[in-house]
């Protein structure tokens, strides 16, 4: 990971790109997956980030709702639109913007696999399908709020709808990332009755604590998180079990060296499996978690003789951001609050060391390009 001063400026390749002058871009656990070299087909010279806001400096012939000097937010999700998918909504998984792939949709800074996109930890960025994804940030909004409704309010908040809570609902989350904790902040919002985060980092279950206003425990002082979620849910199991974790799950040797390690599985499926097995009969597990193209080990034989249901996708930014736009002005979600690091982008290298290794008590980092600190 390195600032390259080198680097072309991005240019308007069809006519319904935008190009944007980056204000600012957060690192994200997705990033981890990229940075720790668990995404197939990511290659060298690419620019990773996927959550960014900025400035529109030049506009494509054929984009009609952005202008010049535009101040927007930018959804991770790269979707055209127009294509089956993005009909349904379903704007993380277009199939036009990401047309070699057969899963997931175009991405931002997030290699070949999710179709080889420059991101946004940068000063400038291209942006296709400009009259699609981007909105042009309220004046009301705070910055730093703007930049995580790219990315971390959404898919924490499609995280609990996933789970189809209900009114009461016990909701258990794994992982008190900054998915993990606005994931437990949001399914209060759909009614839950009892919201748990379990993760092994002492500063981060304190924060989602105080953030979430859940219970958080540290499965490194629990013998079984399994178990002892059984027993505290009078041995039925969690109605909802949500894994804000993914592919780089600690806990399990057997998982982490065949998925981490030796990559003989797309990434260790410990958060699953603990999802899987303490939810209860007929529950729902929601995966935001992510995985890589291949395979997992996951206890199939449960899901089916539990009567699980599995809902799972990346977030479709631009079909929640109305909603989360309000959530925010009426004060119900102050994303802004995760942001615990800002960094100059031509640190980047630093920022990426302290968010991997979780030093300085890290939640959420953001870049900020040399310009938009003028
Ligand atoms: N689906 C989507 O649209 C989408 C969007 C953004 C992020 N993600 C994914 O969500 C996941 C979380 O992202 P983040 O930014 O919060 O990452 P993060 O790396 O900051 O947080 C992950 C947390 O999981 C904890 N953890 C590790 N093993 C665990 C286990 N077995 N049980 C419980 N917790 C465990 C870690 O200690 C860490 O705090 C990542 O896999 C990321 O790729 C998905
Ligand atoms: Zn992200
Ligand atoms: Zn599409």
């Amino acid at each position: 990971m390195r600032a390259d001063r080198n680097k072309p400026y991005p240019e308007i390749l069809h006519p319904g790109d935008v190009i944007v002058r980056v204000t600012r871009s957060c690192i994200c656990g997705s990033d981890l997956h990229l940075y720790h070299g668990l995404v197939p087909d990511t290659r060298v010279g690419m620019t990773f980030g996927h959550e960014f806001t900025g400035e529109v400096v030049e506009a494509g012939s054929a984009v009609q709702k952005l202008k010049v000097g535009d101040n927007i937010l930018v959804p991770f999700n790269v979707a055209c639109g127009m294509c089956p998918f993005c009909k349904q909504e379903l704007y993380g998984n277009c199939h036009e913007s990401n047309s070699q792939a057969t899963a997931v949709g175009g991405i931002f800074g997030y290699s070949h696999t999710a179709g080889g996109y420059d991101g946004g930890q940068a000063e400038y960025v291209r942006v296709p399908y400009a009259d699609v994804g981007p909105l042009i940030i309220p004046d009301w909004m705070h910055p730093d709020d703007a930049v995580l409704l790219t990315d971390v309010v959404p898919t924490g908040y499609q995280a609990a709808e996933m789970g189809g809570i209900k009114p009461g609902d016990t909701v258990v989350v794994f992982g008190a990332g900054p998915i993990g904790i606005m994931a437990a902040k949001c399914a209060w919002l759909f009614g839950a009755g009892r919201v748990i985060v379990i993760d092994q980092l002492e500063y981060r279950l304190e924060f989602a604590r105080n953030y979430a206003q859940c219970e958080a425990y540290n499965f490194r002082s629990l013998e079984d998180p399994v178990l002892f979620l059984k027993k505290t849910t009078g041995y039925f199991g969690a109605d909802v079990c949500i894994d804000a974790v993914g592919c780089e799950a600690a806990g399990s040797a057997l998982q982490t060296i065949t998925g981490r390690k030796t990559l003989m599985q797309a990434g260790s499926a410990t958060a699953l499996q603990w999802a899987i097995n303490s939810v209860k009969k007929g529950g729902i597990v929601s995966i935001v978690g992510v995985y890589g193209p291949t395979i997992n080990m996951v206890p199939m034989g449960n899901v089916v003789n539990k009567g699980l249901t599995i809902r799972a996708n990346q977030a479709s930014v631009k079909r929640l951001l109305p909603r989360l736009v309000e959530h925010i002005r009426e004060g119900r979600i102050d994303p802004k609050a995760l942001i615990t690091h800002r960094v100059p982008l031509e640190e980047v290298a630093d920022a990426y060391h302290i968010f991997s290794r979780k030093l300085d008590n890290c939640i959420k980092p953001i870049l900020i390009p040399p310009s938009a600190r003028a």
